[in-house]
C-alpha cells in the first residue's frame, strides 16, 4: 500500500497559479491563473507534490493510500507558499528614530548622507556578534513564515568590508540550515560606499578582496551564496562600477539580482538586460527605454511597493511594465527603513498603489518571484513535482488574502513547507 506525508482535502479553491510548468508568467497569463474549485493536494514523504486535482478524482485515485496526516480544508482556500524576492533581514539596531525624521520631511538620501540610514545599520551590525544577528534573523524569518512566505531572498550588505559581509553571509547560511523557510542568499557588499572611502576604492576592495575571499569559501563548501547585488544609484555605485561588480559575480556563477533606477534614472534596466540579470529591483525611475530593454530580455522586475509608500516616492510603473511584457515580481524589501515582513500586505499595496490586479499580484508573489530567485522549477505554483509549500487560508475565495489587509494573522490557517505543517 502506498503511503504519503500529507493530504489536504476538499478545499473550496486550490490556486495552482500555473499548471503547465511555466517558468514565469507575463501579463496575459497573470490575469488567468489556474484555479481548481473543490480540490485536494497530495504531498509525498520526499516533500514534493504528488497530485493536485478535483477532490473526488483525488479521492478515488488515492482510495487505498495511507497518509501520515490529513488536513480537512472544507470551506478554505489553498495557495502556493508565497515568495519574497527582496529582503535585507540581517542587522542590529532598528531605525525607528529615522522614521520620525522622514515623516517630518527628511529624504532617504539626506539621512544617508548625514551618516544615518544604511551607515547607521552598518555600525550596529559591525558591532553585533553572529549569535545576536542569527537570533534577530530567525525572529524575522518566523514572522515572514507566519505571513505565508515559504521562500525568501536574504541579502548581506550592512558590512561593506570583508569580515562583516562574511559574518552576515554565514548567519544567513546558519538560518538556512536551522529554519524551515527556504532561503536564497545574496552578497550585497556594494550596498553603500563605506564612510571615508571613494566609490573607486570601494569597488576595488569588492573586486580584489571581498569577491575572491567569498569565492574561496564557496569553493571550499563553507558558504552557499546564490546571487550578487549592487545598489546602482547616484551617490552610491555608478553604472560602470555596477557593471564591473556584477560581471565579476556572474563570472563566479552567481545570479545577478540588483537594485536599480530607484531614486534616479541610471540606465540600470538596460545594463541588467545586457548582462543577462535574473532580476532588477525597485525601478521607480526606470525610463521607457529601460522597460523596452527588460521586455526584450528575460530579466524580472522585482517591484517593492513598501519603498515608494514609506519614502513617498513615485510608484514603479507596474502597468507599463506589464503591458510591455516584463516579468513582474514582488518583494517586501524588509529592512530597517521599510519594516514589513508581510507579503499579503505587499500584494495589497501592489494592487492599490501600483494598480496591479489581484491575480497579477499573486502571480508576482509566487511563480514570478520564484523565477527572480532562479527557483521557479521547484517553487511558486502547486504542480506535481514541485516542493510541497502551501498556504491555507480560512476564507471561501483566495482573494481574501489580499483584500483583508493588515489581518493575515486571523486569515492564515496553516503554512506548509515540504509537506510539513510549520505554522497553524
Ligand atoms: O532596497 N536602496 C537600497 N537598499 C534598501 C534600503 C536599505 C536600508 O535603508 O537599510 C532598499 O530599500
Ligand atoms: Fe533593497
Amino acid at each position: 500500500m502506498s503511503s504519503f506525508k500529507l493530504l489536504v482535502k476538499g478545499a473550496k479553491q486550490v490556486v495552482l497559479v500555473s499548471k503547465n510548468g511555466e517558468k514565469f508568467l507575463t501579463k496575459d497569463g497573470m490575469q488567468n491563473l489556474a484555479v481548481i474549485e473543490n480540490g485536494s493536494v497530495v504531498i509525498g514523504h520526499d516533500g514534493l507534490i504528488k497530485a493536485v486535482g478535483p477532490a473526488d478524482s483525488i479521492e478515488s485515485q488515492f482510495r487505498r493510500a495511507v497518509f501520515d496526516k490529513v488536513l480537512d480544508a472544507t470551506g478554505m482556500c489553498v495557495l502556493p507558499g508565497l515568495v519574497d524576492a527582496h529582503t535585507h533581514p540581517v542587522w542590529a539596531g532598528d531605525r525607528v528614530h529615522e522614521f520620525a525624521m522622514k515623516l517630518a520631511g527628511a529624504t532617504y538620501m539626506e539621512v544617508h548622507e548625514a551618516g544615518g540610514g544604511i551607515h547607521f545599520t552598518v555600525r550596529h551590525t559591525h558591532a553585533a556578534d553572529s549569535e545576536t544577528l542569527l537570533q534577530g534573523l530567525k525572529g524575522r524569518l518566523e514572522r515572514m513564515l507566519r505571513a505565508g512566505t515559504t521562500l525568501v531572498e536574504c541579502k548581506s550588505g550592512y558590512g561593506l568590508e570583508l569580515e562583516t559581509e562574511l559574518k552576515m553571509l554565514s548567519v544567513i547560511d546558519s538560518a538556512r540550515k536551522s529554519s524551515p523557510i527556504g532561503i536564497s542568499s545574496t552578497y550585497c557588499g556594494a550596498h553603500a560606499v563605506p564612510r571615508g572611502k571613494t566609490m573607486e576604492q570601494a569597488t576595488e576592495d569588492i573586486l580584489a578582496v571581498q569577491l575572491p575571499a567569498i569565492q574561496k569559501h564557496i569553493s571550499a563548501g563553507s558558504l552557499q551564496v546564490d546571487n550578487i547585488d549592487v545598489f546602482c544609484e547616484k551617490g552610491v555605485f555608478d553604472l560602470n562600477s555596477t557593471r564591473r561588480i556584477l560581471q565579476a559575480g556572474k563570472d563566479m556563477g552567481l545570479n545577478i539580482n540588483f537594485h536599480g533606477d530607484e531614486l534616479h534614472p541610471m540606465n540600470s534596466a538596460q545594463l541588467g538586460a545586457e548582462l543577462g540579470a535574473l532580476a532588477i529591483s525597485h525601478l521607480e525611475e526606470v525610463t521607457d527605454e529601460g522597460i523596452a530593454a527588460m521586455a526584450a530580455s528575460q530579466t524580472s522586475a522585482v517591484l517593492l511597493p513598501t519603498t515608494a509608500y514609506i519614502l513617498r516616492l513615485p510608484c514603479p510603473r507596474a502597468r507599463d511594465m506589464l503591458d510591455a511584457g516584463v516579468i513582474v515580481s514582488l518583494g517586501s524589501d524588509f529592512n530597517p527603513n521599510a519594516y514589513c515582513c508581510s507579503m499579503p500586505m505587499v500584494m495589497h499595496l501592489a494592487c492599490v498603489t501600483l494598480k496591479m490586479s489581484l491575480s497579477e499580484a499573486l502571480a508576482a508573489a509566487t511563480i514570478n518571484a520564484a523565477y527572480a530567485l532562479n527557483c521557479s522549477h521547484t517553487h511558486g505554483s502547486v504542480e506535481p513535482g514541485k516542493q510541497g509549500d502551501l498556504l491555507i487560508i480560512n476564507a471561501p475565495r483566495w482573494e481574501h488574502l489580499i483584500y483583508q489587509f493588515g489581518s493575515h494573522q486571523e486569515l492564515i490557517r496553516s503554512v506548509i513547507i515540504k509537506g510539513n505543517i510549520v505554522y497553524e
